[in-house]
Order: C-alpha cells, then structure tokens, then sequence
C-alpha cells in the first residue's frame, strides 16, 4: 500500500442526478498525481457530489472517474469500497472517528480492515499521532478530545495507509478560524510529504490558499479552474517531526 508514485486521477463527462436534481452537469478534471486542489463554489453547486464521485462514495449518473489506468467508477460497490480502502483517506467536518474507541485505535481502524497485523497498525498509528502532533492524546476517546486535535487525529487516520489521494469535505468547517487554518496547514504538509494527491472542498478562501489549484462550481460545471501558483508555506516544525513519511 505503501507507494511512492501516485496515480493521476480523473473525471470525464462526470453527471449526477438525484431524481429531478441534476447535481453535476458534465465534468471534466484532470488532477495530477501529487497536486492539491480546492473544490469551490456556492452551497447546493454539487461540490461534494464531485468529491464523492471522484473518490467512488458514489457512482456518477454518465462519465468516467479513473485513477491511473483503472476506471474506478464502473466497478462494483465493493471493489470500489476496495479501493477507497487501498488507494484514498478521507477527512470530513466531523472527523467520523468511532466514538469508543481511542485516538490509536481509530487511526488502525483502515489498516486492520486492510489486513495489516493489529502490533503493526497500532505502532504505524502512534507514529502518525505523534507527526499530527497528538501523539500524547493517543488514549483518549474522540469525546475527550478538542475539534482541532479530533482533526489531526482524522489527519493521521487519512494518511496512515500511504494513500494515492485524499479527499477532504470541508475538514476545517466545524472549527473556528485560527483552528481551522491550524489543521488546514498540517493536512496540506503531510499530504505533501506523503506525495499524496489532495482534494479539499471548502467555504474558505484561505483554506483554499493552501492548494496549488482552485476549481470552482457553479450549478454543477466547471466555473473556473485556475492554477494559483503559489510557493507552498512551510511545514508547522513543532507540529511536524520532518523527515521521510513513507
Ligand atoms: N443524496 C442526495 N439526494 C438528493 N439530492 C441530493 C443528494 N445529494 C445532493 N443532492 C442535491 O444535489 C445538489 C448538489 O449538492 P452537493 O451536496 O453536492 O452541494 P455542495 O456544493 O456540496 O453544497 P454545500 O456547500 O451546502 O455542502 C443540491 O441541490 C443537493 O440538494
Ligand atoms: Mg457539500
């Protein structure tokens, strides 16, 4: 699971309807292998219908979403929850962590669905808790933890398996600006480090700062799509223990 390449992905002629809804209306992305994109647009523009389909939740109405060379959205519900497993991490508003279960387990959760032996997802698991900068939070509950620290630790469960693309829905939306901006960076750097692709949906312009590109939705198309060319900041260095992440 654990690659360095990464595998370009993309949509062509994506639609989506939801009964007389048409959420998507024919799009088209290319998003290359390693690059960091930010899903704009008005809220009910289908931005998370896109994220969804592109990361194989959902299958679209017509079209195609391929990562590499494999055609991922006409495969059945379970090769693709295969692949969302073996290839994506996912970060949303509310983090979606297990409630009773502890920070490390909830990071091993993916791993030990994908088949790693349980003494090396929980080591893996506390190594990513400590780069997210939570590693002493390892055994608390999500209940027991700050939205900001519940973040990292959807942070470290996102990347831990070394996936080819992570999809963020509005990942700082539930915390408050500084936070938000916080977790916004670390989730930028370490997927970065990592190689890994990343798509973030949000409201926030400065959120969306943090990617190379900026794709925005108006009524289910491509309404702009713009390269924003912008030397990435550098990493949190006392959130971060630098070096290799894979
Ligand atoms: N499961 C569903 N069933 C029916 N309609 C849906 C469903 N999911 C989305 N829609 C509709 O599709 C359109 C696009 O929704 P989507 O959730 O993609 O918007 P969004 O851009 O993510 O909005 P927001 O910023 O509010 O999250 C909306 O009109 C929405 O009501
Ligand atoms: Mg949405």
């Amino acid at each position: 699971m654990n690659k360095n390449a990464t595998a370009p992905l993309a949509g062509r002629g994506l639609t989506k309807n939801f009964g007389q809804v048409a959420a998507l209306r024919g799009v088209d992305i290319d998003i290359a292998a390693g690059q960091s994109v930010a899903i704009m647009g008005p809220s009910g523009s289908g931005k998370s219908t896109l994220l969804h389909c592109l990361a194989g939740i959902i299958a679209p109405t017509s079209g195609q979403v391929t990562l590499g060379d494999q055609v991922i959205s006409s495969l059945s519900d379970a090769k693709r929850s295969r692949i969302r497993l073996t290839h994506f991490g996912f970060v949303f508003q509310d983090g979606q962590l297990v409630p009773e279960l502890p920070a490390r387990e909830n990071v091993a959760v993916p791993l030990l669905l994908a088949g790693v032996p349980r003494g090396q997802a929980l080591s893996t698991a506390d190594t990513w808790l400590e780069r997210l900068g939570v590693g002493t939070e390892r055994n608390r509950r999500p209940g027991e933890m700050s939205g900001g620290q519940l973040q990292r630790v959807a942070i470290a469960r996102a990347l831990a398996g070394g996936p080819d693309v992570v999809f963020a829905d509005e990942p700082t939306g539930a915390l408050d600006q500084a936070t938000g901006h916080e977790v916004m960076q670390i989730l930028s750097t370490t997927a970065q480090m990592s190689g890994a692709t990343l798509v973030v949906v949000t409201h926030d312009p400065l959120v969306a700062g943090w990617c190379d590109r900026l794709v925005e939705i108006r009524d289910g198309v491509i309404h702009a799509d713009t390269v924003t060319n912008q030397p990435r900041p550098r990493p949190v260095q006392d959130a971060l223990t630098g070096g290799e992440l894979r």
